[in-house]
């Protein structure tokens, strides 16, 4: 069952303990739980903020009309499917809460129908979900320590990608030390923090507002501009944010900063692959394999998992096999290290230039990562062959 998150208004102890019971068998969140409906404006505030996906509501124990409660809940962003509770079934009261726009009007015994009722809406919502998914992809780009190449990678990725045609989004969701907004010259003042607090009105013309453009093909979201900022998104709001861009952009390329931070634990769920980057100095590879265990034993997939190697040394001291042996994980792409390229873009205020060898390195591993992809013997042999001419050539 696809999880649910639920609000409950429920005063009367009978009813509020039958639903409980429910409840715990079934994979749901509870988000809202309150005896009584308190101040509307309040509580609707609540709903927006929580964003229940089906509130319980007792309805003769309102102290509004029942009709106006529901239609106001209702109108918000999230429009809950709305199960409307009394413990006797008055035939008149049903109709009542159906024509005020309940979905559902329940009277013990709850349990079955209850039980049928969240089934129907969890599939309803996973049917949504996949059909976003379809939409788009969510990459994430996330450096094992810091300073391993994330940001540039997941800039140069976005703006070849978007050269190629394809709609493409670069988010920085790094909330602690974002660096998009400078090294992609970003002229919009707003962030992802924007859209964030925003949630309940986030559609394309706000979004328009918030997104900052120049390059082909390519949208460009910042993160806040103070750091490290002191609001971090919660799991809610991280997939609400990533479903609305899967829906919006072919490729949504997201910036999660470094290690596994709050806000990327959060974001997993709608990240459909992560880029792990790394190089290959000892703790960044700690680091990797860390990350790479941490992931796998929390049910992110091996298989959504890509290992960039960046910054290739001259000389290494491990052979391929033993990398992947050591991460448990195939070497999606490795990149050169020619940080006087990079020194003298970021000078000019601008990306590498078409010519430099990182460049044609980012922009096949673009290509890579849009889904043309390599045979894999014939990954893995170019992978060999790559390291072996860069030891002979030392
Ligand atoms: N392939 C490369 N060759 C040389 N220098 C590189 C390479 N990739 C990145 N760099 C340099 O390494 C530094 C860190 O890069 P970047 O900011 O992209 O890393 P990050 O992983 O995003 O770091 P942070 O943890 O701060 O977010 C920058 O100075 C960048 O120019
Ligand atoms: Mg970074």
């Amino acid at each position: 069952m696809y999880p649910l998150t639920i609000g409950l208004v429920i005063e009367t102890k009978e009813l509020w303990d039958e639903v409980h019971s429910t409840l715990q068998e079934l994979s749901v969140r509870i988000v809202i739980e309150q005896h009584e409906l308190g101040d509307l404006a309040e509580f609707l505030g609540r709903v927006e903020r929580l964003r229940p996906e089906v509130m319980i509501l007792e309805v003769l124990k309102l102290r509004e009309p029942m009709e106006h409660v529901v239609a106001r809940i209702k109108a918000g962003s999230m429009d809950p499917m709305v199960i409307a509770l009394h413990n006797t079934g008055e035939p008149e009261l049903i109709l009542r809460a159906l024509r005020a726009g309940a979905h559902e009007f329940l009277h013990p015994p709850l349990k079955a129908n209850l039980q049928q009722a969240l089934e129907r809406k969890s599939l309803e919502q996973k049917k949504t979900r996949e059909h976003l998914r379809q939409k788009g992809k969510v990459l994430g780009f996330l450096s094992a320590k810091g300073g391993c190449g994330a940001t540039t990678i997941a800039c140069h990725t976005a703006a070849e990608l978007g050269r190629q045609g394809m709609r493409v989004l670069l988010a920085d969701m790094d909330f602690e030390a974002g660096m998009i907004r400078f090294l992609m010259k970003t002229k919009s003042p707003y962030s992802v923090l924007d859209a964030l607090n925003h949630l309940h009105r986030l559609d394309q013309s706000y979004w328009n507002a918030l997104i900052s453009n120049g390059l082909p093909g390519l949208e460009i979201i910042a993160s806040p501009e103070a750091l490290p900022s002191k609001q971090q998104p919660n799991q809610e709001q991280m997939q609400h944010i990533l479903t609305f861009c899967r829906g919006q952009y072919d490729l949504s390329i997201v910036d999660l900063g470094r290690g596994l931070s709050l806000t990327t634990m959060n974001a997993l769920d709608e990240i459909d692959e992560t880029y792990l980057i790394t190089t290959l100095d000892v703790p960044a590879l700690h680091r990797s394999k860390q990350i790479i265990q941490a992931l796998s034993s929390l049910g992110y997939g091996r298989e959504r998992l890509r290992l960039v190697l960046n910054r290739m040394p001259q000389r290494l001291d491990i052979t391929p096999d033993e990398l992947e042996n050591m991460m448990s994980l195939p070497v999606f792409a490795t990149l050169p290290n020619d940080y006087p390229s990079l020194y003298e873009a970021y000078s000019k205020g601008s990306l590498l230039a078409a010519n430099s060898r990182l460049s044609k390195e980012l922009n096949s591993m673009a290509i890579k990562v849009a889904g043309i992809q390599k045979e894999k013997s014939e990954k893995k042999r170019f992978f060999t062959l790559r390291l072996r001419d860069q030891t002979n050539a030392h």
